[in-house]
């Protein structure tokens, strides 16, 4: 009788504690700035998808697009304070936290293509940069491809003088307003969030981006050009809380370091087509001219755009360019 009673205890005890964990997952916030329906919104999603799966639900993965939890310019913050747990900013986003060598993926021209970028995210450069994160409460779990970034406006746009007055919105990064003002553009640092009514209200004339969040961000109705410049890349780093990782339990690490890995190689694939399904579209809808530079124009905006590159090296590190050149065979 004393043995059955004890049994009973045990189970309800066991029962109490298997349903406290059910009841209280593990939330894990991941916040991100653009749509859904793009190479990172798709991401974020399978993300959560396999962490849930794989911890069996003692993790719950909460993800807010569209800037709809933080904005740009909030979101660091809100990480390095526990707000959120995850995001996935563009390369472009590192300099005002003070980690400036990141902005040397926004050097014009310096990726030919994504296998040449990936050597380097998947190298040492890549590898150097996530440890320097680790002083700002921070850790790098991944980097996440986008594209390759066009141009877009109001006025047909093929060669630097046509960009001689223009306000053009950027990300907060100087490498990238060097790279406006080289082209005698002015340049605006804005939130993405702010970037389709700037540019229909006129606050800015033009912006550049791969064309996934061109076309998702709806760009495509209040710009009549968009300019197949290819002239720089944006990119991803995810990156957690490094307090919250580190006190995971290390099962619940492993499988959601497991479930990153997966997620990674989906976005990955998926961010080419992305794109070029971006740019078909933005066509078929009949409000932007999309325009393709002749052999001529594109080496007139690679001789005006890469003096950049010597213009940021004291901002950058000499050392770091060097490295990424040596990755991808650049030649100054
Ligand atoms: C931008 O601000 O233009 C991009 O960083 C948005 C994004 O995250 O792709």
């Amino acid at each position: 009788m004393k043995f059955r009673l004890a049994l009973v205890v045990a189970v309800a005890a066991l029962a109490t504690a298997g349903l406290a964990s059910a009841q209280q997952p593990i939330v894990l916030k991941f916040s991100h700035v653009v749509a859904v329906d793009t190479p990172k919104g798709k991401g974020a999603e399978q993300f959560k998808k396999l962490a849930e799966e794989r911890t069996k639900g003692r993790v719950k993965v909460e993800v807010f697009p569209n800037s709809s939890l933080f904005k740009d310019g909030e979101e660091m913050e809100a990480l390095q304070l526990g707000s959120v747990q995850m995001l996935a900013p563009s390369l472009a986003k590192f300099g005002p936290l003070g980690v400036r060598e990141f902005e040397v993926f926004d050097l014009p021209y310096i990726f030919d293509n994504t296998e040449e970028l990936h050597k380097v995210t998947g190298g040492p450069v890549g590898a150097g940069l996530f440890k320097k994160l680790e002083s700002k409460g921070i850790i790098g779990l991944a980097y996440w491809d986008n594209g390759f970034k066009d141009m877009s406006a109001n006025k047909p746009i093929r060669v630097p003088a046509d960009y001689k007055g223009l306000k053009m919105r950027i990300q907060s990064s100087k490498v990238l307003g060097d790279e406006m003002k080289a082209l005698g553009a002015i340049p605006q640092v804005m939130a993405f969030s702010e970037v389709y009514q700037a540019l229909q209200t006129g606050v800015v004339d033009g912006t550049e981006n791969p064309p996934s969040n061109f076309y998702t961000q709806k760009m495509h109705e209040v710009q009549k050009y968009l300019a197949l410049t290819n002239h720089g890349y944006l990119g991803y780093a995810v990156i957690v809380n490094k307090k919250f990782w580190d006190g995971l339990p290390p099962d619940i690490r492993t499988a959601l370091e497991s479930a990153m890995k997966d997620a990674t190689t989906y976005a990955n694939g998926l961010a080419q087509k992305d794109n070029d399904d971006a740019i078909e579209a933005a066509r078929k809808s009949g409000k932007t001219e999309i325009i393709t530079l002749t052999a001529e124009q594109k080496a007139a905006m690679k001789k005006a755009l890469l003096p950049v590159h010597k213009d940021n090296e004291s901002r950058i590190g000499k050392d770091t360019i060097a490295e990424v050149y040596k990755e991808t065979g650049f030649k100054p």
